[in-house]
């Protein structure tokens, strides 16, 4: 089944052909950070101009790169949100007018969901090789952390009380005077250090509690950086950022252990989010972790719409590809799972 992807929540128009919901066929991404650079962020307004100048070029190349025609399209998915309110508009309507244009189904679906179907692209294996699944969504708005019983279904077990993980990452990176994002900098940095040098705080350290915290962890550093006799640099740097960068992850590891402890019958990690890129969140996952983690090839990882399109084929497939369905779906997803609850009654 060949499903079309469209993505237009944010800065990056994308356009993706994807069969059965792993074979890239094609996958474009137009960034707009040079358009919005110069006004220090992203400008909704400017956001929803570029995505109409770009998406039905964007559209044709990604036909004519996968060598395949509209008419064979089988269904077309779109993110219905969150994001950019003006950004989503062209990107639905765009995708509106096409589906009905081609007479095929529209699929609307969650961005940050579809996030975790990247994790799986390129991916040849069956979905029972998969779940149910545990999913962590880690970038810089967000650090959730779900139960998946299947492709469509988000049961949220924990996300951050306070600031996310990619977030912090971004923080901690402007007190010791890096550049931004932080993430890539920091992990750059860190392949140097020692791990041990710093000995960091740790954060929500009950074991049975699953939420995320990064708050104290950010005025931990602050303070930190702030002792420090000089700026730090060269080899004390490096085990700052070392140090900072375990417990960062390792609080999302300690987690998914608790998680599986609670959910034995979890048959893989699946990993998403611009914080899945960074490589040692991949050795602290397999040094803790029985079960198989599934991280994005790093092109996956920031906003495309191949994800778009692997998570819509799950939906069509499961005949649910009509909006209320699919927002039945996503209501699991934004109240707290309680696994005390669901045992005592049979939807677990
Ligand atoms: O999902 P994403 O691209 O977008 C938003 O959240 O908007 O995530 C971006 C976040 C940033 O906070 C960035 O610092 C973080 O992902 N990030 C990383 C790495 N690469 C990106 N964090 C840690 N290590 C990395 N290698
Ligand atoms: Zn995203």
């Amino acid at each position: 089944m060949l499903i079309l992807g469209i993505e237009s929540s944010c800065d990056e128009t994308a356009v993706a052909l994807v069969r059965d919901g792993r074979e890239v066929l094609s996958s474009l991404v137009a960034s707009q950070i040079a358009v919005h650079a110069p006004f220090g962020g992203v400008v909704p307004e400017v956001a929803s101009r570029e995505h109409l100048r770009v998406i039905d070029p964007l559209l044709r190349r990604a036909l004519a790169e996968a060598g395949v025609a509209a008419q064979q399209v089988d269904a077309v998915a779109v993110t219905q949100g969150p994001g950019l309110i003006g950004a989503l508009l062209v990107g639905v309507a765009y995708a509106k007018g096409l589906a009905l244009a081609l007479d095929k189904p529209l699929i609307p679906v969650d961005h940050v969901h579809a996030h975790v179907h990247g994790a799986l692209l390129g991916v040849d294996a069956p979905p029972e090789d998969f779940y149910p699944a545990l999913a962590l969504v880690v970038s810089g708005g967000h650090t959730n952390l779900y139960r998946m019983p299947s492709p469509t279904r988000f049961q949220l077990l924990a996300c951050s009380i306070d600031d996310a993980c990619g977030e912090c990452f971004d923080k901690v990176a402007k007190v010791l005077g890096l550049g931004y994002p932080g993430g890539p900098e920091i992990e750059r940095l860190a392949r140097s250090g020692d791990a041990g040098a710093v000995q960091m705080p740790r954060m929500v350290s009950q074991k049975a509690r699953l939420e995320f915290s990064y708050s104290g962890l950010k005025t931990f550093m602050a303070n930190l950086v702030r002792e420090e006799a000089a700026p730090p640099s060269g080899q004390r740097l490096a085990s700052i950022c070392a140090s900072f960068q375990d417990e960062a992850l390792g609080q999302i590891v300690r987690k998914v252990k608790e998680a599986l402890r609670l959910a034995p019958d979890t048959r893989a990690v699946l990993v998403a989010g611009g914080v899945a890129a960074n490589g040692r969140f991949g050795e602290l996952m397999a040094k803790d972790i029985p079960v198989r983690a599934y991280f994005p090839h790093p092109r996956f990882c920031s906003d495309n719409a191949a994800m778009i399109a692997a998570y819509g084929y799950h939906v069509h497939a499961e005949g649910s590809g009509r909006g209320e369905d699919l927002l039945k779906h996503d209501w699991d997803a934004y109240s707290r799972y309680d696994f005390a609850r669901a045992a005592s009654s049979d939807d677990g």
